[in-house]
């Protein structure tokens, strides 16, 4: 017998007893309080997906040799849920995630599974934690969907069980006095990502690597790594976000929005190509030029220098996007553009408008589910 997919309609829900109180949205630091539920499925390969639980938040009962704990196998995603203006829980591009989460499975040797049918699960799982969505806007309900192998041996191999779950984090707007533009420092002794990597990919192991380069960064003065590669030293992301800038050809003048393509080492962001879409829709009428290619920290310097760096920001799920104040490079501080009184660029400052504004429903557009 063929080992079945997820079959949503088999889901049982246990509801907590000792439900949690509320924290104060102005008191939410992101990710560090949980409602009250977790969404589970559990895999093997002999039966494939058993059926889907609700239960209480809990702690997890593994085995120390489950094959997570040693070898990585674990990848996630972060998704949202919103409350609109009518009190409808919406979902922005869920299809995305699910799409990016069975790709991260597949390499790492676990299972795949219908997107469709975990998008109904999770609809399930928003609804119970509905009184956990914050109806404010810049607040939501940060989703992590976590797939690990749990199969109890230390022999390398593919895990033979696995567990999904999913667990909800209500969170603020990331900045929430407003945007505050971030000083980055461009690391070329660590490597966040290469060619026939796994830097595409939601996986565990591209994260915890990146920590230690984080805090150096931060010793010296800076929030953030801009990740460079190679001797050319192409720009790739920053932080755990992709990285957009906006330049003026030095050649034709032309106004152009530029974000590395995905070659295998650029994660593939769902705000990322949410922000191409916007940009071919909305700025390309008004005479940009929307460009995904390779671009390295010599070019933005000299753009720079020549007062044709216009902003740059980063963009991802968490903060939307993150504007860029300036980067250190080779004892150079390179200025992105910002006049010293403002904190974002008006590209970045639009981009979140039109992204928020569909994620909350204010306009009803294709991307945004309505659960
Ligand atoms: C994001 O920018 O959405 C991220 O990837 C951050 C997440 C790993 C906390």
């Amino acid at each position: 017998i063929k080992p079945q997919d997820i079959d949503p309609s088999k889901l049982t829900i246990t509801k907590t007893t000792t439900p949690k109180e509320l924290v104060p949205p102005n008191e939410l630091v992101f990710g560090r309080t949980f409602t009250d539920h977790m969404l589970s499925l559990e895999w093997t390969a002999a039966k494939g997906w058993l059926p889907a639980r609700i239960t209480p938040y809990q702690n997890l009962s593994l085995d120390p040799a489950s094959s997570v704990f040693h070898y990585a196998f674990t990848c996630f995603e972060g998704m949202k849920a919103y409350k609109d203006a009518n009190g409808q829980i919406r979902l922005f591009r869920p299809n995305k995630n699910m799409a990016r989460l069975n790709k991260s499975s597949a390499r790492i040797c676990l299972p795949t599974f219908d997107g469709a049918s975990l998008i109904e699960l999770i609809s399930k799982f928003v609804q119970t934690e509905e009184r956990f969505i914050p109806s404010t806007k810049g607040y939501s309900l940060y989703l992590r969907p976590t797939m690990i192998g749990t199969q109890r041996t230390l022999g390398v191999g593919p895990p033979g069980s696995a567990l999904l779950f999913v667990i909800a984090s209500p969170v603020g707007p990331y900045y929430p006095t407003g945007f505050k533009a971030v000083s980055l420092e461009a690391t070329d002794y660590a490597v966040r990502a290469w060619p026939g990597g796994t830097g595409d990919m939601k996986l565990g192991a591209n994260y915890a690597p990146c920590i230690l380069p984080q805090i150096q960064a931060a010793k010296r003065g800076f929030h953030q790594n801009l990740w460079l590669f190679g001797e050319e030293e192409y720009v790739t992301e920053v932080g755990t976000m992709n990285m957009f800038v906006a330049i003026k050809n030095k050649e034709t003048g032309q106004k152009e929005l530029i974000t590395a393509p995905l070659d295998g080492t650029i994660l593939e962001g769902v705000t990322r190509d949410s922000i191409l879409g916007l940009a071919h829709e909305k700025l390309v009428p008004e005479g940009w030029k929307i460009i995904e290619r390779k671009y390295t920290m010599k070019e933005l310097s000299e753009a720079s220098k020549e007062g044709r760096l216009i902003e740059a920001f980063g963009a991802g799920t968490a903060a939307i996007v993150s504007p860029v104040r300036n980067i250190s490079w080779k004892g150079e501080l390179v200025d992105c553009g910002l006049r010293p009184e403002i904190e974002a660029g008006e590209i970045a400052l639009r981009m979140k408008e039109w992204i928020e504004a569909i994620q909350y429903g204010d306009e009803e557009h294709e991307w945004s589910y309505v659960v």
